[in-house]
């Protein structure tokens, strides 16, 4: 009687466990078909109504939407903000499946990997000779010509060049030849003008499109070996991301310019995409193994000048690979060298509201701690700036930076009294 209950319940906690084991076998199917799923263009993803994408510490939630992102094949728990986020861009992805990829031909590209070489059509040679001994940092941003008002919020706001608590910071827009000629008939002159009163704008010959951001990171890693190595760090990042500049000198000032230093939102163990509608999509006969190499996403990473000059030169030597990231993971494992993850290239705990909109949580105490905050939109950038800098802003409790910001008088009134 004994073994016969025994035996059922056995027999019962088999069918449990089988069940179980389905479930999520299921789910991890599930997980990994979504995962595979058509995504828009980068300026679909980046322009989602959202505005503001966090950078969070844990990386079981990615709700960033870098190139990373839809690299990482990890079984991932997705959040209810992330399903809102996805549900309402299924139709953008629906109605407009992949149009990069089908027009992007990689027998075309692997046939002209060997043309990689094009010419700098604007220079700013003299950039990082105008203080003795180099700049600090120099900081180089990603940009595309038709983003203009980009550009001057940069100038304006954390691409200031001059001193950053006593270090001499310098600037330059990576540029290259605008997709779409007709879209800015005067882009000509405007890069022309720019060039003029700013000096900060590099020019390349090469098309400015998504697949050739591997020529961009290339043409600048050897542009900044002949005319920049001088410069004792390096900030490369994208046009919409908020930077903490005085965070990271504060950083960098604990390192050796002469040591290898490598710093960002580092991406290990991430799978190429092998299904044909995405945008990542990468055949086997162009990257045959199983994982990529560890590699930086997001926003932005750093360099220290010795191992810029090293890039530069590891980079000439490796094939072209058409995700400009995960091609710089490949140059910095060619010279053996392990990037760091570094937690300032995130939010520490900030959770993003899935349905409030962005300024509530607005807060500048939570851009205090961190170096880099991807993708925000313009105006964010100029405001989030001017309230960091703000003589009344005062973050002394480390606890208020859970604490939603307050757009009220009372709010103000009280930063005033606990800065007098
Ligand atoms: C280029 O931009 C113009 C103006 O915005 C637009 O009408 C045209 O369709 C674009 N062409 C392409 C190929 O995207
Ligand atoms: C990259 O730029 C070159 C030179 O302008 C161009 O011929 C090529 O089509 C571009 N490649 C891609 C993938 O856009």
């Amino acid at each position: 009687m004994r073994s016969r209950l025994t035996m059922r319940i056995r027999f019962k906690g088999d069918v449990i466990c089988t069940l179980f084991l389905v479930v999520a076998l299921l789910s991890l199917l599930y997980s990994q078909l979504e995962h595979a799923s058509p995504v828009g263009n980068k300026e679909k993803t980046h322009k989602k109504p959202s505005g503001t994408q966090w950078i969070f510490p844990a990386r079981s939630i990615p709700l960033r939407h870098s190139k990373a992102e839809r690299i990482v094949a990890q079984p991932r728990i997705i959040s209810i903000a992330k399903a809102v986020d996805e549900l309402n861009n299924k139709g953008q992805a629906t109605t407009s499946p992949s149009a990069i990829h089908s027009a992007f031909d990689f027998k075309h590209y692997l046939r002209n990997k060997d043309n990689r070489n094009f010419r700098l059509l604007i220079n700013q040679p003299k950039k990082c000779h105008r203080t003795p001994g180099g700049p600090f940092l120099l900081i180089a941003i990603k940009s595309v010509v038709e983003d203009f008002d980009r550009r001057e919020i940069v100038r304006k706001t954390w691409g200031r060049e001059g001193l950053v608590n006593g270090a001499h910071v310098q600037r330059v827009f990576l540029l290259g030849i605008p997709k779409n000629k007709t879209a800015l008939a005067l882009w000509e002159t405007l890069v022309q003008q720019e060039s003029q009163t700013y000096r900060d704008i590099l020019f390349w010959d090469f098309l400015d499109t998504f697949f050739n951001l591997t020529l961009k990171e290339i043409h600048f890693l050897s542009w900044a070996a002949e005319f920049c190595s001088t410069t004792k760090f390096i900030f490369k990042g994208d046009a919409d991301v908020f930077v903490n500049v005085e965070n990271i000198v504060d950083f960098l000032e604990r390192h050796d310019p002469t040591e290898d230093l490598f710093v960002g939102d580092i991406i290990y163990n991430a799978h190429p995409i092998r299904v044909r509608k995405s945008k990542y999509y990468i055949p086997e006969t162009m990257y045959g193994l199983g994982t990529y190499p560890a590699y930086a996403g997001g926003g932005g990473f750093l360099l220290s000048s010795s191992t810029m000059r090293k890039l530069a030169q590891a980079c000439k030597e490796v094939e072209l690979f058409p995700i400009d990231d995960v091609f710089l993971g490949m140059c910095l494992q060619r010279i053996n060298l392990k990037p760091v993850l570094h937690e300032g290239f995130k939010t520490f705990g900030i959770t993003k509201p899935s349905a409030a909109p962005h300024l509530q949580t607005f807060d500048p105490c939570f851009y205090k701690d961190l170096m880099v905050v991807h993708s925000l939109k313009v105006a964010e950038i100029w405001l989030m700036w001017n309230l960091l800098h703000s003589p009344w802003l005062s973050c002394t409790h480390k606890k208020q930076v859970k604490k939603p910001f307050q757009w009220k008088q009372e709010a103000i009134l009280a930063t005033r009294v606990s800065v007098g």
